[in-house]
């Protein structure tokens, strides 16, 4: 990483202060990881929740609003803090597909309107954003409209920030209610500081994955979380392994830690983050989902030594069964990283098969020590093994 730039608004001493909002979630959790690790940041945070946080709740340069950030009240005190913070970052955000088009309204609310009060205060207070929002702006690939099968040209599927269109499909399709909200906020936070002097950093996050994301359901949550929680549920619990429209579908997935790397240099070098959009991913990790479902799998009996899941099953579901009505995919996910290999000196250096050996690592020994015994032989499994 490039040695820090020292040119922050309120420094004193060289304390740098840090107001994160959604400080309790997957990727807030790691950033508290990291950031309290530093004596000389004092960090104040906006979270409901704090399960996965409860480790730093008594140290002392941290301080936490355990409420949303959304009452009247509750924005005043934001505005406080922001006014003598060096920088705000906001996390906050429903970013689940299972929610994109069953619960739109909320989507649209959590990802549009609650964070445009966020970037009206930033802007007043003329307080730094970081703000993160998600490669689903890119929405399809032009590729995708071109030639489903042939992946040859770059220019057909690469994501660049600046340059590349933004496609997303029609109303009805309500997968692209969260995409199409993140959308409108970046161009929220550009016209603030085209038209205000906002000081602001995008983030677009390809694929982070690492401990604690999302929630395992019946575990540490309900619902449908994203790709990692549901193919690790389904190890679990010994079901079979859901691949969304056969799995053709492409993501690159990214160290947690190696993108909290990129995070904390954005921090660190105000100087080459600012005013600029970042998209964060690892391009070395592109898999499709029958192949992450593969890995899964072996990574699993890797770690948990029982062979009987040579046999684990993986089976096809439509989008419309798994999601709902209105569901449509993001075909691919290749980002153009230079952005934050110059500025930030950034890298991502995890290997795939390392991210996952660490993950189900972790999973398993939260929840799956206990219940490997107890399931000695497969059950749940229907015959013959599906195909993908
Ligand atoms: C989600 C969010 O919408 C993004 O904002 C976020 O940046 C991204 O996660 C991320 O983690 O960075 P997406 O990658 O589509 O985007 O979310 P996943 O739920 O992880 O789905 C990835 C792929 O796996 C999709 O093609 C989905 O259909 C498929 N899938 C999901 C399965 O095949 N099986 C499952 O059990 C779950």
């Amino acid at each position: 990483m490039s040695t820090p730039e020292l040119n922050f608004k309120h420094v004193s001493g060289d304390v740098m202060r840090v107001l994160i909002v959604g400080c309790g979630g997957y990727i807030g959790s790691h950033l508290l990881d990291r950031l309290l690790a530093d004596p000389q940041i004092r960090l104040t945070g906006w979270d409901p929740n704090t399960a996965k946080i409860m480790n730093h709740l008594s140290n002392p340069n941290f301080r936490l609003h355990q409420t949303m950030l959304s009452s009247e009240n509750e924005l005043r005190a934001f505005r406080q803090e922001a006014r003598s913070s060096d920088v705000v970052i906001n996390l906050a955000a429903i970013c689940n597909p299972s929610e994109y088009n069953t619960n739109p309204l909320s989507v649209m609310r959590s990802n549009f309107m609650e964070p445009s009060r966020i970037v009206d205060i930033c802007a007043e207070e003329n307080t730094w954003l970081i703000h993160f929002s998600t490669s689903e702006v890119y929405g399809r690939t032009l590729q995708s409209y071109v030639d489903d099968t042939s992946y040859d040209d770059p220019s057909l599927f690469e994501f660049e920030e600046d340059t590349t269109p933004l496609i997303m499909g029609p109303v009805r399709n309500q997968r692209w209610s969260y995409a199409s909200s993140k959308q409108l906020m970046e161009r929220y936070v550009y016209a603030h500081h085209k038209q205000n002097g906002l000081p602001f950093t995008i983030v677009r996050p390809l694929n982070f994955f690492g401990p604690r994301m999302d929630f395992i359901p019946k575990r540490d949550g309900d619902g449908v979380p994203r790709v990692l929680a549901c193919f690790m549920a389904a190890l679990l619990d010994r079901k079979p392994l859901q691949l969304v429209d056969g799995g053709h579908a492409r993501r690159t997935i990214v160290s947690i830690h190696d993108a909290i790397d990129a995070i904390e240099s954005m921090i660190r070098n105000r100087g080459k983050a600012e005013n600029r959009i970042f998209n964060i991913g690892n391009r070395d990790n592109e898999v499709s989902m029958a192949q992450l479902a593969d890995l899964m799998i072996e990574t699993f009996i890797s770690v948990s030594g029982d062979e009987t899941y040579r046999t684990h099953p993986v089976e096809n579901v439509s989008g419309q069964q798994f999601y709902g009505e209105g569901y449509e995919d993001c075909d691919r996910r290749m980002p153009n990283i230079d952005a934050a290999r110059t500025l930030l000196g950034w890298e991502p250096k995890t290997a795939l098969r390392d991210i996952l050996t660490e993950t189900v690592a972790y999973y398993f020994d939260l929840y799956g020590r206990n219940s490997s015994d107890s399931h000695a032989s497969p059950v749940d499994v229907p015959e013959p093994a599906a195909m993908r």
